[in-house]
């Protein structure tokens, strides 16, 4: 045990869309490691939160025509919900757009300011003149001046993978406008990262977690560091101390969350934050494989500049595929938690076992409904359950449900000690499979000294030798449940309930798996725990995935289909758009097809030629405004002129005519 406060965290999720599995790839483990601690009598903080800020929210906040607070608050809740449904047990969930997290950046980009880590300097940055705004991170597309692939914002996620500075993107398009962005200068504010290269090459060597974190770090460091620009043009956000417009780019006060969710618990709780983040405490930070960057470099020195405690660890798990695809929200390829799993009424447990069991924490977990079912069935209930089931019915039906008499067998005593070591040395090395394929071997041999000892043909020769060998089997059962309650908390507590213990399975210790149950001990009734999943379950789940990814791959189809080229916002601007109003319509003789229209457009009347004979009579037409294409080259059709085009909808093959939402002058321009 250690006599230092212990603070979980785990990798924020943002708030602009709802929970899929892979972000369950880092919470399941990160929520078995707490629980395991605290069996081993550690006294730990776990504490995460939504990430509210950032250009990607406010994007699709714009898209969806409301405000980033509502976007925000709406998968503050989901995340809220589905975790507590997953049963991960956060001390506190918190949200970076709380106040404290607002005052405790601030603090925090002060004293770097102070402490002489932040300097201004002008640069060059995307701006567009149609919009008349600057363009941060996801308002602007462009190429990656790295490796000349098309990139975003502030990455380039389809080319290197590199973290693009502001104003680095070449040939920058308004992802607003879809115009030609300049670039103009502004003065911005950089943190002296680079500094700092020394102090993290010592710092990581000593920082605890995943080789692989620490080890790619470390490389990155020895590379080159660059200084990073901490500032952003936008309202969502912290503001920037000092500077009017600015907010502090959303990797600024995404990891201060983790300070700011400790203070608000602590606040809560009549404890004092400082003892994590400015005392002797250890920090461990679990996280997704991608933002290593940011937690083992940035992170850390922006904790150093500022005077606040270090990271002890750094957890990063791997990555998830699906049914052996790349994990892909747009390709079908993504399994929703709330959606696909919880709502369908599966239980917790089974996708917690599956995610922290499959492979190594660092590894790529696959998932696919059919191993998920194979897993739940030949380990879960094939194994584990039946041993259970087995001791706990034998016991029943022989024992009259009482633990019976007859000493433990100093062997299974042994067999469980080795294995509660085992798996604490497992937990605290974050091997979650090896800790849970350690407790399954517990399980196995359960089985087996229960099928060896036959203790249903020694209570017909010799009760007490088949009192010792159910005594024996059910101290293992005991031992199981409390080793695997971590892993899956909601069985394992009924598990407890059908042992008869007082208390909780959540409250025991993992030392207690050897604390002999007392002979005459009062069971509770057996019930079977976990059930076969059936062909017909497996199927049902893997056809909506199927669907998924069918509909996906025709809604690629379709846009490829309809993706144009596309033209300079000059030549959009080319195009003189003017609402007219159509005085006079007339069939045009020998076309079923064509109108001859007279359309009022301000200055001048004008005649146009329509194909829109089949959809509008000639009469219903007087009168209507529509919009106008008034310096297209005129042309003859059918041998009339025509002097400009109506818009209209192209319906399958029907003509649709646009209006203005209002009746406006004739002539007046639209844009
Ligand atoms: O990559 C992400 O999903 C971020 N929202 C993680 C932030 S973790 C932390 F630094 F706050
Ligand atoms: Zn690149």
């Amino acid at each position: 045990m250690s006599p230092k406060p212990i603070l979980v965290t785990c990798g924020l999720p943002y708030a602009n869309g709802p929970c899929h599995i892979g972000h369950l790839r880092t919470y399941v483990p990160a929520d078995i490691f707490v629980r395991s601690l605290r069996k081993m009598g550690e006294d730990v903080l776990f504490v995460c939160g939504s990430d509210a800020h950032g250009t990607p929210i406010v994007v699709n906040a714009e898209s969806q025509g409301i405000a980033p607070t509502e976007l925000v608050a709406r998968y503050h809740d989901h995340f809220d919900n589905v975790f507590r449904g997953m049963e991960i047990e956060f001390d506190h969930f918190g949200s970076t757009d709380g106040e404290v997290n607002h005052h405790r950046t601030q603090e925090i980009v002060k004293a770097l300011m102070e402490g002489g880590h932040v300097y201004p300097k002008v640069i060059e940055l995307a701006y567009c003149p149609h919009c008349e705004r600057f363009l941060p991170d996801r308002y602007v597309e462009g190429i990656c001046p790295y490796c000349g692939v098309a990139a975003r914002g502030d990455e380039c996620d389809q080319g290197c993978g590199r973290h693009l500075e502001p104003g680095e993107i070449k040939e920058a398009v308004c992802k607003v406008c879809g115009g030609k962005a300049e670039y103009r200068e502004q003065t911005h504010y950089f943190f002296s990262l680079s500094k700092f290269q020394d102090f993290l090459l010592e710092y990581l060597e000593t920082l605890g977690g995943t080789a692989s974190a620490r080890n790619y770090a470390a490389e990155w460091v020895r590379q080159e560091l660059k200084d990073w620009c901490i500032t952003r043009n936008m309202n969502w956000g912290v503001k920037f101390p000092g500077r009017e417009g600015l907010v502090v780019y959303v990797w600024v006060d995404a990891p201060i969350g983790y300070i700011a969710f400790t203070e608000e618990w602590c606040n809560a709780h009549g404890a004092r934050w400082e003892d994590y983040w400015k005392g002797d405490s250890s920090i461990i930070h679990f996280i997704g494989g991608d933002i290593v960057y940011h937690h083992c470099i940035f992170w850390p020195a922006m904790l150093k500049g500022a005077g606040y405690s270090l990271p002890t660890a750094v957890v990063a798990s791997g990555m998830l595929k699906i049914d052996d695809k790349k994990f892909s929200k747009s390709r079908g390829y993504v399994v929703w938690v709330e959606d696909d799993y919880l709502e369908k009424g599966l239980d917790p447990d089974l996708l917690r076992y599956y995610l922290s069991s499959y492979t190594s924490h660092t590894k790529e977990v696959n998932f696919a409904w059919r191993i998920f079912a194979e897993k739940v069935n030949s380990e879960l209930v094939g194994a584990l359950g039946n041993f259970l089931n087995r001791a706990f019915t034998f016991t029943v039906k022989n024992f009259g449900g009482k633990v019976p008499d007859g000493e433990i067998d100093p062997e299974v005593i042994a067999r469980i000690e080795q294995a509660v070591i085992e798996a604490e040395a497992n937990l605290r090395e974050y091997e979650f499979k090896k800790a849970a394929d350690g407790i399954m071997s517990l399980a196995d041999y359960g089985n087996t000294y229960f099928q060896g000892h036959e203790p249903w043909k020694l209570i017909k020769s010799d009760l007490d030798a088949a009192g010792s060998a159910v005594r024996s089997s059910l101290q293992v059962g005991k031992a199981l449940i409390i080793l695997m309650q971590p892993f899956m908390p909601g069985v394992m507590e009924k598990a407890w309930g059908q042992l008869g213990l007082d208390g909780t399975a959540a409250a025991s210790r993992f030392s207690d798996a050897t604390v002999p149950l007392e002979p005459g001990h009062e069971m509770g009734r057996p019930k079977i725990l976990f059930k076969r999943m059936e062909e017909e379950t497996i199927a049902e789940l893997e056809a909506i995935f199927q669907k998924r990814i069918s509909e996906a791959e025709s809604r690629e189809g379709k846009c490829k289909e309809e993706k144009m080229e596309t033209i300079p916002y000059e030549d959009f601007m080319a195009i003189d758009l003017r609402v007219g109003e159509i005085a006079a319509a007339e069939g045009i003789k020998g076309s079923e097809k064509l109108l001859k229209l007279t359309v009022d457009i301000g200055e001048e009347k004008r005649q146009i030629v329509a194909g829109i004979a089949k959809d509008y009579s000639p009469a219903d037409l007087v009168g209507i405004q529509v919009i106008v294409v008034a310096n297209l080259e005129p042309a003859k059709l059918f041998g009339v002129e025509s002097q400009g085009m109506l818009l209209a909808a192209d319906v399958d093959g029907k003509a649709l005519l646009l209006h203005p939402e209002k009746r406006v002058e004739p002539g007046t321009r639209v844009r």
